[in-house]
């Protein structure tokens, strides 16, 4: 494993969590992420199914979890069952977890190979009413393929028609948006090496420098500290910073743009997301300071108002409106434009078109119901941006910010974000070199 191994407890506590919002005589079943095919005989990296993760540990493909809270048979009350190593899986793919590996990372004592699972499952099921299954029920999400979730659920319909189906997805999103202190201290941990990943950009970005260059950097860093991209990263000079998911990253940064910097690591699959956006040349012009102050005062005062009890829309409101008055500041809309709220809302847009922030944490646009008031424990990006086409450049900062009684604690706040220390930075490493 390239992180450092987790206390197993979060997972312990995780399940009880979740064994706590089933039904009375409930099974619930959790599937690994299939190893997605490119062309050929290839594959993409494999990718964590995060709900498993969260509950298990489990990163290993072909993993599933059973638990069966009220199974009579007490050891069958939480199983997890692996792929059986063998000299051929070890000779071509390496390590595979073995039943005591897994029961250290996960707190799970009854682990056995998937050869069983059918004959285990049949038994909990001869006992259960309800049947918890998973889906991908992200509000955002596109899924034209076939999950291995989807294809339990399926294969698990035919069998059992007569059980009752309930939707797992729902109680995870509400599990998994308050998190855990261990699952904190590892946010932490991703922002600090998105944090070395950005100084060291600093450090190196020149004019005439490409944007895959300044990619690269960030992936060294990442890569020697045991992390990857948490999400495509975004290099954007100028104009490229108008395409909210811009990603390809092959344009020069030319003297006198600012780059956008949409980067963030993942450590122990949990997602940093920070955003600067730094002069190409070490300095900011005028307007383009203008235009940066502006968007930190909105993400500045957008932090202080992430508080329990807030609704988002009602927090994406109040950066819309504040970010009205800093665009008839900058000269981009005039104070006529803005008759009444919902005028200054659909202005604003114009130049800040995008949501204010999201909940972050195993998945990057992590999980949690919007509909529900902020609670303690939650982690949330603050991104505020204006972008100008007409102007050649778009500025967006982001932070990711602790909810908590006491208020937001910005997990984000030794990362430089005041124009004077960039640019003391940029000047230093420029001297220095
Ligand atoms: N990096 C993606 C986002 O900011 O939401
Ligand atoms: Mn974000
Ligand atoms: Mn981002």
């Amino acid at each position: 494993m390239r992180y450092r191994k987790i206390d197993a407890r979060l997972f312990v506590r995780n399940r009880d969590r979740l064994r706590k919002l089933l039904a009375p005589d409930s099974v619930a079943v959790v599937n690994a992420n299939d190893l997605m095919p490119t062309n050929a005989d290839g594959t993409f990296l494999m990718r964590p199914n995060s709900d498993l993760f969260y509950l298990t540990g489990v990163e290993q493909e072909e993993t599933i979890l059973l638990l069966a809270p009220d199974a009579s048979n007490e050891k069958e009350r939480e199983i997890l069952f692996l792929r059986e190593p063998n000299k051929r899986l070890e000779l071509w793919e390496g390590h595979k977890l073995s039943k005591e590996e897994a029961r250290e990372i996960s707190g799970i004592q009854e682990v056995r190979w998937l050869s069983e699972f059918a004959q285990t499952f049949h038994r909990r099921m001869c006992e259960a009413e309800n049947v918890y299954l998973n889906a991908n029920e992200h509000p955002r999400a596109v899924i034209e393929v076939e999950t291995r979730d989807a294809r339990f659920v399926r294969w698990c319909r035919e069998r059992y028609p007569l059980h009752q189906y309930r939707r797992l997805a729902p109680l995870m999103h509400r599990l998994r948006v308050v998190k855990d202190p261990i699952e904190v201290e590892l946010l932490r941990e991703a922002c600090r090496i998105t944090r070395e990943g950005f100084l060291r950009v600093l450090g190196v970005l020149r004019p005439g420098m490409n944007e895959m260059e300044i990619e690269a950097e960030y992936a060294y860093e990442f890569t020697r500290r045991g992390a990857r991209f948490a999400y495509p990263p975004i290099v954007a000079a100028g104009p490229n910073a108008c395409a909210l998911h811009y990603m390809q990253n092959d344009q020069p940064c030319l003297p006198g743009q600012l780059v956008l910097l949409d980067v963030g690591a993942a450590y122990a699959n949990y997602s940093a997301d920070l955003t600067r956006t730094v002069p190409v040349s070490g300095r900011f012009t005028r307007r383009q300071r203008a235009v940066y102050e502006a968007v930190l005062r909105v993400m500045r005062a957008m932090i202080r108002a992430a508080v329990p009890g807030k609704l988002h829309r009602e927090w994406q409101k109040e950066a819309e409106l504040l970010m009205f008055e800093e665009l008839v500041r900058l000269g981009l809309l005039r104070p006529q434009e803005g008759r009444n709220e919902e005028a200054r809302r659909a202005a604003a847009k114009k130049y800040f078109m995008h949501g204010l922030g999201h909940p972050l944490g195993l998945d990057v646009h992590d999980v949690g119901s919007l509909r529900e008031p902020f609670a303690p424990g939650w982690t949330l990006t603050v991104e505020p941006g204006i972008y100008i086409p007409e102007e050649g450049f778009g500025v967006r900062l982001e932070n990711d910010v602790l909810l908590t009684e006491e208020g937001p604690v910005d997990l984000m706040a030794d990362i430089p974000v005041e124009p004077e220390e960039i640019e003391t930075l940029m000047a230093e490493a420029r001297r220095e070199a």
